[in-house]
C-alpha cells in the first residue's frame, strides 16, 4: 500500500480499495497548506489518534465532503457524532475488522482535549493490519513500556513515530521506541511544523542509521510503499 506524508502527523494511506486519512491538519499547517489539496484526499475513513487541534483541524471539512467514517476513541467519535458525522467508536485494547483491514486502538501517553475545551478521552495510537502488513501509528506520545506489547501482535512493517520532542518523544526516545516495537523502518512525524519541534533531519536520520535502522522523512506530499 502507499502512504503519503501530508505534513505534521497527517497521512494518506491508500489500500487496494480504500483511502484512509490519519490526523488531518493541513489548512492550518503553513508548511502543508499550499502543497496538499484537501479536496483531493477523498477518504473513506478518517483515523484520529487524539483531539488536539494539530490532529483534528480538517476532520469536519473532510468528513463533510467525503462522508468518511471517523475512527477514534469513544469521546472523539461522540463529539463528531453530535455534529452529524459518521463514526466508529473504539477504546484502548479493542480490535475491529473494517473493510480495509483490522484496527487496534492502543495506548499513548499524552493528553487529549478539543480546542473548545471538550474532553477528548484518553489519547491513543493505532495498530493496523492491512493486506498482510502491520503498521504501528504511535500518535502523540512519550516513550512508554506498553510499546513492548506491540510485537506480541506480529512483526511490524512500519512504525510511525513522533520525533519532534517537546510535546512528544524526540529522536533519542523514538529510537528506543523502535527497539521496543521491534521495527527497523520508521516514518518520522510531528516535527518542524512549529518552533518548538524543529529538528535537524540529517542528524536524526544518522542517529537511526547508526543503530542499523532506517528513518524515513519524505517531503510533504511524498510517499513510501509498504
Ligand atoms: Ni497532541
Ligand atoms: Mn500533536
Amino acid at each position: 500500500m502507499k502512504i503519503t506524508f501530508l505534513g505534521h502527523a497527517a497521512l494518506l494511506i491508500e489500500t487496494k480499495e480504500h483511502r484512509l486519512v490519519v490526523d488531518p491538519f493541513i489548512t492550518g499547517n503553513e508548511l502543508a497548506k499550499d502543497k496538499i489539496d484537501l479536496k483531493s484526499l477523498k477518504p473513506d475513513f478518517i483515523l484520529v489518534t487524539h483531539a488536539h487541534q494539530d490532529h483534528v483541524l480538517d476532520v469536519p471539512a473532510l468528513a463533510e465532503e467525503s462522508g468518511a467514517t471517523i475512527i477514534s476513541n469513544y469521546e472523539i467519535v461522540t463529539y463528531y457524532g453530535q455534529k452529524g458525522f459518521n463514526g466508529h467508536p473504539m477504546n484502548h485494547g479493542g480490535n475491529w475488522e473494517f473493510p480495509f483491514g483490522n484496527v487496534k486502538y492502543v495506548n499513548a501517553v499524552h493528553t487529549s482535549s478539543f480546542a473548545d475545551g471538550t474532553y477528548g478521552g484518553q489519547p491513543g495510537g493505532f495498530l493496523l493490519s492491512i493486506e498482510g502488513k502491520q503498521i504501528y501509528i504511535a500518535g502523540d506520545t512519550a516513550l512508554h513500556m506498553d510499546m513492548k506489547l506491540i510485537p506480541e501482535y506480529g512483526d511490524l512493517d512500519l512504525a510511525v513515530l513522533p520525533i519532534g520532542d517537546n510535546f512528544t518523544m524526540g529522536v533519542a526516545d523514538a529510537l528506543r521506541a523502535s527497539e521496543f516495537v521491534e521495527c527497523d523502518t520508521i516514518l518520522g512525524v510531528h516535527y518542524d511544523t512549529f518552533g518548538y519541534i524543529k529538528i535537524d533531519k540529517e542528524k536524526s536520520k544518522a542517529t537511526f542509521e547508526a543503530a542499523g535502522k532506517k528513518l524515513r522523512l519524505p517531503d510533504i506530499g511524498g510517499s513510501i510503499e509498504v
